[in-house]
């Protein structure tokens, strides 16, 4: 995300003697990716350090590890993750579901906020969280920024942050990856602005709203994931919102799928055309992210608008359902429903799909899904998304032609 953007109180030139409260030394902080190489942001902390613990580090009283499961078979997974229950708050209700070597895919169905000083970050992904139900505040060091269905959270690694509702409850997809979250780079000029011929508007992101630094001494909690999903405790001495300005391309933003402007042609058109996001490099590692919404199906007389069978040998496929209509597979997802498909095996639309879809021809759909696609990654069910499976998924295209 090259897009710079400057917030609150900084001194004009970097590392340089700055006071935001008068005599009182402002205190820097780069949070950086890809070393000292990569979008980076500064910040301005009013006086503290953000490595000052009043307490010795502890591990947590939970965890986040993913365990995969025992069962190795190869087979096409549906996890429907509709029927896991809603409890605790946003990070406690966090569950894996999926896992490979740098992607985790996971659920969130918290009923709760988050305690009033507690925080969390990840210390070992980058995340994209899909607001699939609820409303809230996702409250970060740069500021804050309200949620609602469809709205796309991307959290760079090592942000600080809590998620507080104003619903009962709320439903968040969420997916971590090792590598920073960009618009993908074939949709951007060479200055790092998308293109007009882009399905994506780079300044329809909606940036963290600033707020008012927080001086303040006492105890606060931070977990923070690492190491595959340990969870640590760290106690700050002072409020971790404590910035008076920052500056730069890493940072907290939203933005809604449905501000993916989707792009038709005359037959069936392939689904890098509703990339939205990639992480890595968007060729040996990493993974691409495609948002299905509403999209004008081809206009040639005899396009089908249901895909083809496909073999991508080369990517693992995740598929989250926000609703239950998508023409391939409809009457077998439900929304909330998470399908994965293993580069292993192909996958295709079921039943007579296919014929049905010719009366969508010309028609704009009412698909509303995201896709993952990893690039040379194998994800593995894990232990909770087994529980939660659909035992006879690898037959579901079988029923559907038995009817
Ligand atoms: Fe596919």
């Amino acid at each position: 995300m090259a897009y710079v953007i400057k917030k609150g109180n900084l001194p004009a030139t970097p590392h340089t003697e700055f006071y935001a409260i008068p005599n009182v030394l402002a205190l820097e902080e780069i949070h950086g990716s890809y070393g000292f190489n990569g979008p980076y942001t500064r910040k301005m902390h009013l006086r503290s350090y953000p490595t000052e613990q009043s307490k010795l580090p502890k591990i947590a009283d939970f965890s986040l590890f993913a365990k995969t499961a025992s069962d190795k078979v190869l087979q096409p997974y549906h996890v429907l993750s509709q029927n896991i229950p809603y409890e605790k708050d946003f990070v406690r209700s966090r569950k894996p579901l999926m896992v490979g070597a740098k992607t985790i895919v996971s659920v969130s169905k918290p009923k709760i906020s988050m305690n009033e000083n507690e925080f969390f970050r990840n210390g070992e992904r980058h995340e994209i969280i899909y607001v699939q139900n609820g409303n809230g505040t996702l409250k970060t060091e740069y500021g804050e920024l309200d949620f609602r269905k469809g709205l796309y959270l991307i959290i760079p690694k090592g942000t600080i942050y809590k998620v507080d509702l104003t619903s009962p409850e709320a439903f968040f997809f969420i997916i971590e990856s090792q590598f920073p979250i960009i618009f993908p780079p074939h949709y951007m000029n060479k200055d790092g602005q998308a293109t007009l011929m882009a399905p994506i508007v780079e300044t329809e992101i909606e940036v963290p709203k600033f707020l008012e630094p927080i001086d303040k001494t006492g105890e606060y909690t931070l977990y923070v994931k690492h190491n595959g999903g340990n969870v640590t405790v760290i106690t700050l001495s002072h409020h971790p919102f404590d910035i008076a300005g920052w500056e730069g391309a890493l940072y907290p933003f939203g933005f809604h799928i449905d501000n993916h402007h989707g792009i038709s042609r005359e037959i069936h058109t392939a689904p890098p055309v509703r990339q939205t996001f990639q992480s890595g490099d968007g060729n040996s590692y990493g993974f691409s992210v495609c948002s299905f919404k509403a999209q004008m199906e081809g206009w040639h007389p005899k396009d089908i608008p249901a895909p083809y069978a496909h073999s991508n040998v080369d990517s693992d496929e995740v598929l989250f359902f926000s609703s239950s209509h998508y023409t391939a597979r409809e009457g077998v997802i439900g929304a909330g429903s998470i399908t994965l498909h293993p580069g292993a095996l192909p996958h295709s639309p079921h039943g007579d799909a296919a014929l049905k879809s010719m009366k969508e021809r010309a028609k704009v759909n009412d698909m509303l899904a995201v896709m993952i696609d990893t690039f040379f990654e194998d994800l593995l069910i894990t232990d909770i998304g087994y529980e939660y499976r659909d035992k006879e998924y690898a037959l579901s295209w079988y029923k559907a032609k038995k009817g």
